[in-house]
């Protein structure tokens, strides 16, 4: 048995799981591969705050200098939040000669580049698994896995918070609000929720994903965000009446034109098998050209779930498996030109609803514009009036480029057709 020294930087949600999952199960990892792994130093901000662990007799401080001076320790766990004090956090430590084991994607998403040139200039190694999907391997196996089949498409429900908050608006017919309290309440969301609803947590790891997928330098500012701050019970009611839910989907397409990249609120057909990722469950689709199709379900999120796939990465780290081949890996280091599809370029099926006084010509007046736009519709249905004269009309159209069903929409709008702006989702 070989014993493996680890410092730990940040004791919170997941540092903590990492010391629960070590003292529960290390004997597992212990007896799998011949490895003892121990956490022997704690750099924390607070070290003195209760906490349901116990160091495990590790010295616990607050100065960086613990770890970095500390020549047996060769791997560090880092699981500090944030981008910039984590990034500086993280360069002193490649700086310091120690391979790094991280859960944070925002850092990642926004530093990765001068993190990994870093981390390549000293020859150590950036491990992430459990940054993308909490304990599901997907890292792993879009890397590694499937390195021999080209991937096509990627659609992925990466935030359980979002997905947790549209399962019980639709199954229990929560509002928005109560949906997030209650999330909350069981730790699923930040007291501070707002990069988990407004799209940039899931946007952070799509970054990472695509980036292994599709061998391409993606930055945020890549990506077209969207969160499910407004999704209304009445999108919820429309996608039920179609067949569908609302998830929130993080997509990478590569189309013979370019790359498409997005995350939005979107129409998930019941026959598709992210339909049936509910509550705080994650879930990857993944399509690739030799494989076919490959689906990851698991728990993205949660102090042992992500501690489970921090500790496969040390385990990676310390047998030095992670080292022979993440150095070949380009996914940090490609200056390949990359052409991204503008939203008017990219090809989906759309979802419109409009609200439209109950007069006659109306529903005529619409479709006409959707086909003067070059608009084709898979399907249509008007509902009742209600007590004010006002119906609404929904329509799904067959996959075509954005471009066309905008202007389609905005030209309608424009034509006094209807009485609210319309609402519109893409469709998976
Ligand atoms: N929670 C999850 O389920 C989950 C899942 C996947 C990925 N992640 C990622 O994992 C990372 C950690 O998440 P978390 O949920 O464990 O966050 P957390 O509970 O807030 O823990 C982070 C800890 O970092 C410590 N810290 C902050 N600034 C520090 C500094 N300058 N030096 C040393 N320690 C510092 C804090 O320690 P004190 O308590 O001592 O102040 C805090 O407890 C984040 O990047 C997060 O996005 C989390």
């Amino acid at each position: 048995v070989q014993r493996c020294a680890l410092g730990l930087i940040g004791w919170g949600t997941v540092g903590g799981g990492v010391l629960d999952l070590l003292a529960r199960d290390g004997a597992v990892i212990r007896q799998r591969c011949g490895l003892d792994l121990a956490v022997t130093r704690i750099v924390t901000r607070d070290p003195g705050r209760a906490r349901t662990q116990s160091a495990a007799g590790a010295t616990v401080g607050t100065d960086l200098r613990l770890i970095l001076d500390d020549p047996a320790i060769g791997t560090v766990i880092h699981l500090v939040g944030g981008t910039d004090v984590a990034r500086d956090i993280c360069l002193a430590c490649i700086a310091a000669g120690k391979h790094v084991v991280t859960a944070n994607k925002a850092m990642l998403a926004v530093h990765g580049d001068a993190i990994f040139a870093a981390a390549a200039a000293k020859g150590v190694g950036i491990a992430f698994e459990a940054a993308v999907a909490g304990a599901i391997p997907v890292i792993a196996a879009v890397r590694d896995g499937l390195v021999a089949s080209r991937i096509t498409g990627i659609s992925a429900i990466l935030n359980g918070t979002c997905n947790y908050i549209l399962t019980r608006m639709e199954v229990d017919e929560l509002s928005y609000t109560d949906a997030l309290a209650e999330a909350q309440r069981l730790g699923y969301a930040e007291a501070d929720p707002t990069i988990d609803v407004d799209g940039t947590d899931t946007a952070h790891k799509l970054a990472l994903l695509a980036r292994i997928a599709f061998t391409a330098r993606i930055t945020m500012a890549d990506i077209r965000i969207e969160g499910i701050q407004n999704i209304s019970f009445q999108d919820i009611e429309s996608a039920r009446t179609m067949g569908a839910r609302i998830k929130l989907i993080a997509a990478a397409r590569q189309r013979p034109e370019g790359l498409e990249l997005r995350v939005a609120p979107t129409l998930v057909p019941y026959e598709h098998p992210l339909a049936d990722v509910s509550r705080n469950f994650n879930g990857i689709h993944i399509d690739s050209v030799a494989a076919g199709a490959t689906l990851l379900v698991g728990q993205g999120a949660g102090a042992l779930p992500t501690a489970s796939a921090v500790l496969a990465d040390v385990v990676d780290v310390v047998t030095g498996r992670y080292q022979l081949t993440s150095s070949r890996f380009n996914f940090f280091t490609t200056t390949a030109p990359l052409r991204l599809l503008p939203e008017t370029e990219e090809v989906t099926s759309s979802y419109a609803r409009f609200q439209v006084p109950d007069k006659p010509g109306i529903l005529a007046g619409i479709t006409n514009l959707l086909s003067q736009h070059g608009v084709s519709v898979q399907s249509i249905h008007q509902g009742q009036p209600d007590d004010r004269q006002c119906a609404t009309i929904e329509v799904v159209t067959h996959p075509l480029p954005g471009g066309s069903f905008l202007t389609a929409i905005e030209a309608i709008d424009r034509q006094g057709l209807t009485i609210k702006p319309t609402v519109t989702l893409r469709r998976l």
